[in-house]
């Protein structure tokens, strides 16, 4: 089945207006997205903020006709309305396996891989992550991830006890687990990458070395490596924690951070942690250190 897509752009104030307007004319579903190029990195949890420039988008069967839809669209606007409009036909696609055409085995390092389930990479040697990232952020398409990734390929973390603070799909753990960690704690405060994360662990085989928190239960353990790729200014509030959770001596992994922001967040973990040079990737830094 084909359909018909609806497309108005328009600012913050009126995107309600499109919406009921979308819907009173029978839109199937409706969608909002950036128009133009406005980052939202990990907006508070319950929180779905807009950008100043929002596409909203109503979806209608292939039986309806656009012109009228064109038509009814202009009628129900108020003259000085704020709208971009835009028709779009779209053909049938098997829609659940669609962001799958995306999704093909990559490699990380030397060995390590991550890929869609069913789809091995043709590599005798690999360490291969068999992922489905459900609703959590954390594919390795990201370079804050594939900075952790190539890190942990190159770091013999066998028999090692391992933090994954703000786990997502659980991709660094379930890595961390097959390449010879002992013990993995993952924590994260979204439900649904709590959830991803098992889902991950039992494919992969590994979930009996894991432990999954919500990040209000309590952290018991200290561990040789702590791992967190969340935001800096996040990982800046976190450091006493993350400090009280890694061993003496112990190792930690900080991503998530844009290049301008890496000397603020060197300097905040400047007290507890030996800091190294900066890894960069496309703007993004991984920090590595040594608990003092
Ligand atoms: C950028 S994703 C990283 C996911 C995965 N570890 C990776 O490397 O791809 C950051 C994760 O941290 C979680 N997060 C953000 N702030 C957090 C906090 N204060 N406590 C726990 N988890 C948090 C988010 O829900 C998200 O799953």
């Amino acid at each position: 089945m084909a359909w018909i897509q609806i497309h108005l752009t328009t600012d913050r104030p009126s995107v309600p207006l499109a919406e009921l307007l979308l819907e009173s004319l029978g839109a199937l579903s409706i969608t909002m997205e950036d128009a133009a190029d406005e980052p939202m990195l990990e907006p508070t949890l319950g929180t779905t903020p807009l950008w100043h420039q929002t596409r909203v988008t109503g979806l209608f069967p292939e039986h309806s006709n656009p012109e009228q839809l064109s038509r009814d669209i202009h009628n129900g606007l108020p003259p000085t309305s704020p709208f971009e409009l835009e028709v779009e036909r779209l053909a049938d696609q098997v829609w659940e396996r669609v962001w799958m055409d995306d999704f093909h085995p990559m490699c990380f390092g030397h060995r390590l891989w991550i890929a869609p389930e069913g789809q091995p990479p043709e590599d005798p040697e690999a360490i291969t992550v068999q992922l489905d990232p459900g609703l959590a952020f954390g594919t390795g398409t990201h370079p804050t991830t594939a900075l952790c990734l190539n890190w942990l390929d190159r770091t013999d973390i066998a028999g090692a006890s391992i933090i994954d603070f703000g786990c997502g799909s659980g991709i660094l753990s379930v890595a961390a687990l097959l390449l010879g960690a002992n013990r993995v704690t993952a924590i994260d405060h979204d439900p649904q990458a709590l959830q991803a994360t098992a889902d991950n662990a039992l494919k992969n085989r590994v979930r009996d070395n894991l432990i999954i928190l919500d990040n209000n239960q309590p952290l018991s353990t200290s561990a040789d490596i702590t791992m967190a790729n969340i935001l800096a200014s996040t990982l800046i509030e976190l450091e006493p924690l993350l400090a009280s959770h890694t061993k003496s001596g112990g190792q930690i992994i900080l991503s998530g951070i844009l290049e301008e922001q890496s000397d603020v967040v060197i300097s905040a973990f400047t007290d507890n942690f030996q800091i190294e040079s900066p890894t960069t990737q496309e703007g993004w830094v991984l920090l590595h250190g040594m608990r003092r």
